[in-house]
């Protein structure tokens, strides 16, 4: 006797996510509106629920609850088998609702029905290229996430948390050198209440009541004595705060170099000092993550406000003696070792921690350090060079080089063999 498998379940019907704009219904295409019409549960925040009409569109609405992603699952299940449409504002796939759900429900599960985004409005207003322009959303991130888009003539466009974020724009202008920038906040994109409002972050007026749905454009000019952040590591020794103890500029560009990070990278910069490495690598890509362990408490303190002057806030900083302090970090791809090499145990756990593929490089200055990496380059491969830089400096009425104690760098790339 042959038995039959009994058939498979039906996969569940995809959840549809609807993208509308300011202008509400008027401005939704035939097929966004005929999912809204024919969707048994219509799921949204109450804005726009507000914007679907109720005597066409007559699916139950539920209002997403305040912790929305713990939600989403269980909002999603509990109307399972149903024809469900899930309202989102703009494009759903645009720091919107779509990337919940694809990360939460699964991207096979979802429908996307596109509007047009806020930036793509505000391209289309100021008839700039949207190709051209850096988004940067301060919408749940700091406003220092702005400070490492900064650079002379970069068109950039802020997508705002509140009607307060532009005159906190305008403010960090300033304080960065940038005072002379044009902004302009473009409120209500393709609603009823469209309006730009427009000045310089110099100039601007925080006594303007603005609304809340507003996208800031900001032309950036730099102020001609503002210390100048170009997009590659090596940033001067001067943007930093430090002790002294700071990887130098060229030694430090030659380390990132090395530690080359790609999007979605994670670093560990244990000895982080000033934090420079774990700035400059967060800085490569937006996507580029970073966790700094430091031992001293102040030092500590001087990572953070660095972070904060270079626009890196979301590097995390631990404060503690590593080895100990790497305990249940997450896996890394990349590690840097810039102080704490002699301790204990130190190089074994970085090296641990790696896995394959991983890369690890290590600076020092002291003979006992370079002892040790000579010990682990032997065993492990990978490069072991020495960096010596020499800076030109008036001697009397002369010139002559000034060199800077000679850094041993070992960097090596962990294989698939284990230990
Ligand atoms: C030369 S500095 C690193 C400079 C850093 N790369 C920069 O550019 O700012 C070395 C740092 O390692 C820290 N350190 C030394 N041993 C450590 C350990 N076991 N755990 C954590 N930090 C340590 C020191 O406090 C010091 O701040």
């Amino acid at each position: 006797m042959s038995s039959v498998p009994p058939p498979a379940p039906a996969p569940a019907p995809p959840v549809s996510v609807v993208g509308i704009g300011a202008d509400g219904w008027d401005g939704l295409p035939e097929a966004s509106r005929r999912v809204l019409r024919e969707a048994e549960v219509l799921i949204g925040g109450d804005r726009q629920l507000w914007l679907v009409p109720t005597d066409t569109c007559l699916g139950a609405r539920v209002t997403w609850p305040h912790r929305l992603r713990e939600s989403v699952p269980g909002l999603i299940a509990a109307h399972e088998g149903r024809r469900i449409a899930v309202l989102a504002s703009g494009d759903p796939m645009f720091h919107g609702i779509g990337r919940t759900l694809a990360e939460t429900i699964g991207a096979d599960r979802i429908h996307v029905l596109p509007h047009p985004s806020s930036v793509s409005y505000a391209c289309a207003r100021l008839s700039w290229p949207l190709e051209d322009v850096e988004t940067v959303t301060l919408v749940g991130r700091p406003l220092a996430s702005l400070t490492a888009a900064l650079h002379d003539r970069r068109r950039l466009l802020v997508l705002s948390a509140n009607r307060h974020t532009p005159g906190r724009v305008a403010e960090l202008l300033r304080e960065k050198g940038y005072g002379g920038s044009r902004m302009r906040v473009l409120e209500q994109l393709g609603g009823p209440y469209e309006r730009i409002v427009d000045g310089t972050a110099a100039t601007w007026d925080d006594a303007v009541r603005l609304d809340a749905l507003n996208v800031v454009a900001v032309d950036c000019v730099r102020d001609p004595d503002a210390l100048r952040l170009g997009a590659v590591p090596g940033l001067p020794d001067e943007a930093y705060e430090h002790d002294g103890q700071l990887t130098k500029r060229y030694v430090r560009a030659a380390t990132l170099a090395a530690l080359a990070p790609a999007p979605g990278e994670l670093l560990w910069d244990v000895g982080g000092g000033s934090g420079s490495i774990g700035i400059e690598w967060m800085r490569a890509h937006r996507t580029c993550r970073a966790i700094a362990v430091e031992k001293h408490p102040e030092r500590a303190d001087r990572i953070a406000r660095n972070t904060l002057a270079l626009g890196v806030p979301k590097l995390r900083i631990v404060t503690g003696p590593a080895p100990e302090a790497l305990a249940g970090l997450p896996t890394p791809d990349a590690v840097f070792i810039g102080g704490g090499l002699t301790a204990p145990g130190l190089l074994d756990a970085c090296w641990a921690a790696l896995p394959p593929g991983g890369r690890l490089v290590a600076n020092t200055v002291t003979l006992e350090s370079e002892a040790l990496l000579a010990q682990w380059y032997a065993r492990h491969g990978g490069e072991l060079i020495r960096l010596a830089v020499a800076q030109a400096v008036p001697v009397g009425g002369f010139t002559g080089w000034r060199q800077a104690m000679p850094v041993t760098q070992w960097s090596v790339t962990k294989g698939t063999e284990q230990g």
